[in-house]
């Protein structure tokens, strides 16, 4: 047995003991174990209390994650080693946000040999950048951006982008992702081709929804105001080829993953529409939660603690989901950038070395911002079969001055955290029925059915404002759990094969829907649904 295979066993066999689900009792015995279990970094507070973590699960856990190298591993990330090891590539978003000089990345499979100063690629594309953003604002006639790309080009930039922007910043953002024709038929009538910019984000410049709408965005631009596309690439061939002018084309590496791009070229339209500062804030708030991760050791590292803690959810106590509930409407897109993030990442079913990977990895993520949730789906929460681990964002300070609903979030917010621990049981329930003059039969019928059985685990982020800094941070603490993830159940986190199949398919299946086309061979139920669409659009 490796030293890996004892701490699993350890974990698990903790988490199965009958105490193992119970945090309610852990504060009872603990009157320290708010502070204790509170952390601290770039600006962020993160509350882990609330799970049934006891002190000596979280030894056993930090044992893993020392006898899985999680440190060491996090080290040959940042030295620009091929940690992506399928695609071998270096695995770098760091060097994003670092100081110019900090990163060389060694040369990689297929390269010359030396080495590539990654941060002077990253700084001269951010200088080229900062000054076609400082251009268009002094020029003042482009009013609003357009974002052209789907899943890593669109999710993150879009996020960070309805996050930040305030009235009064330099432009407008729109992004258009989908294929589907509605999505640019509703967005094309309200936007001037005279006053608009198109930025094209796709790393690979391949992805065939991106390149269908940004066709329809170059022919509704016309070859008059070819100057007005943009494009945010690794694949300068394409972008040429596409008519992009070569002097609109910001670049970056393939070391740069498509779900950690928002911090390259990518995030442009975070900046255009919110300002250089804004952008430069985001990624300074990367960097500070980027130093903390590299340094901290593990019992004080913020993303490997997370790590640690879903792993305890989803090995130990076979949770399978995971909610995420930012308590701010600006952050009405997160949840849809962790998907991206988390579950394109660990969604795997092999480990590094491709053998079958002996327990469960990623869990589905899944949310919406609090208050709606609650009038949603946290009734599942509260009282369905499975307990499902919740992610509670808070902001202290608002940026508006309705100072009497943004009390009303934050009591929301700590009321769904408090209500999913301390639950309410049947001694409390007739109480309060009893209270309200129900009769004992009535009472006994509808009891149960307002029993919370508690013991259902949170976990609390609070930012002291929803600031460029602070959102950095928190991406930044969600992109190294993942990380942290990866290393500890011994997945590639950075590959994503399992998005091809489906891609290879639609491509085959493409000529099959036009008029008059004789099928190709398909499964029963795909070849009748085939039929059915002829017939209908006929
Ligand atoms: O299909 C998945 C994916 O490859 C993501 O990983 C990526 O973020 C997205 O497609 C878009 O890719 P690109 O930026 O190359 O257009």
């Amino acid at each position: 047995m490796t030293a890996a295979d004892e701490a699993w066993a350890r974990v698990e066999s903790q988490a199965r003991a009958p105490a193992g689900r119970a945090i309610r009792p852990l504060f009872a015995a603990d009157p320290g174990r708010a502070a204790r279990h509170t952390h601290r970094a770039a600006g962020l507070l993160l509350d882990l209390s609330k799970t049934s973590v006891s002190e000596e699960a979280r030894g056993a856990l930090l044992d893993l994650a020392r006898a899985r190298g999680v440190l060491a591993a996090r080290d040959a990330m940042a030295r620009g080693e091929a940690v992506n090891a399928t695609e071998a590539r270096a695995v770098l978003h760091v060097a994003l946000r670092a100081p110019r000089g900090t990163f060389r990345v060694p040369a990689l499979q297929g390269r010359d040999a030396g080495s590539e100063d990654a941060s002077a690629a990253v700084h001269d594309t951010l200088d080229a950048m900062r000054g076609f953003v400082a251009r268009t604002h002094a020029e003042g006639r482009t009013t609003d951006v357009l974002n052209i790309g789907i899943g890593g080009s669109d999710l993150g930039p879009q996020m960070a982008t309805r996050a930040l922007w305030r009235h009064g910043m330099p432009m407008r953002a729109h992004f258009l992702s989908n294929v589907d024709g509605h999505a640019w038929e509703a967005l094309r009538h309200g936007l001037d081709p005279d006053r608009t910019l198109v930025l094209i984000a796709s790393k690979t410049f391949t992805t065939a929804e991106t390149m269908a709408n940004a066709r329809l965005a170059r022919d509704w631009l016309g070859e008059s105001r070819r100057g007005q596309l943009v494009a945010l690439s690794t694949n300068l061939t394409a972008t040429r080829d596409f008519g992009v002018p070569e002097e609109q084309v910001f670049g970056f590496r393939d070391w740069v993953g498509g779900r950690f791009s928002m911090w390259s070229a990518v995030g442009l339209v975070i900046a255009m529409a919110c300002g250089w500062d804004v952008f430069q804030g985001l990624l300074d708030g990367a960097r500070a939660m980027d130093e903390h991760f590299l340094s901290a050791p593990e019992a004080e590292n913020l993303p490997l603690l997370m790590a640690l803690t879903e792993v305890w959810h989803v090995n130990g106590l076979g949770y399978p989901t995971r909610a995420v509930l930012p308590y701010d409407e600006r952050l009405s897109r997160f949840a849809a950038h962790l998907q991206q993030v988390e579950m394109e990442s660990l969604g795997k079913r092999v480990t590094l070395d491709g053998a079958p990977v002996p327990r469960n990895t990623g869990p589905v993520i899944f949310g919406e911002p609090g208050t709606n949730a609650q009038h949603s789906f946290m009734q599942l929460l509260h009282q369905g079969t499975t307990p499902v681990p919740a992610d509670i964002v808070l902001v202290a300070n608002p940026d508006h001055g309705f100072e009497e609903n943004h009390r009303q979030l934050l009591a929301n917010g700590l009321a769904q955290a408090e209500a999913l621990l301390r639950g309410r049981d049947a001694a409390e329930v007739r109480a309060e029925m009893q209270a309200a003059g129900i009769a004992p039969d009535r009472i006994a019928a509808v009891l149960p059915h307002r029993l919370f059985p508690g013991d259902r685990p949170s976990t609390t982020i609070l930012l002291p404002r929803l600031t460029p800094q602070a959102l950095g941070a928190l991406v930044a603490l969600y992109e190294h759990k993942v990380f942290c993830l990866g290393a500890l159940w011994g997945v590639n986190a950075f590959d994503q094969w399992g998005v091809e199949l489906g891609k290879v398919l639609a491509t085959a299946l493409l000529p099959d829907l036009s008029p008059g086309a004789a099928p190709g061979v398909h499964d029963p139920s795909t070849a009748a649904l085939i039929r059915e669409i002829a017939a209908l659009r006929a």
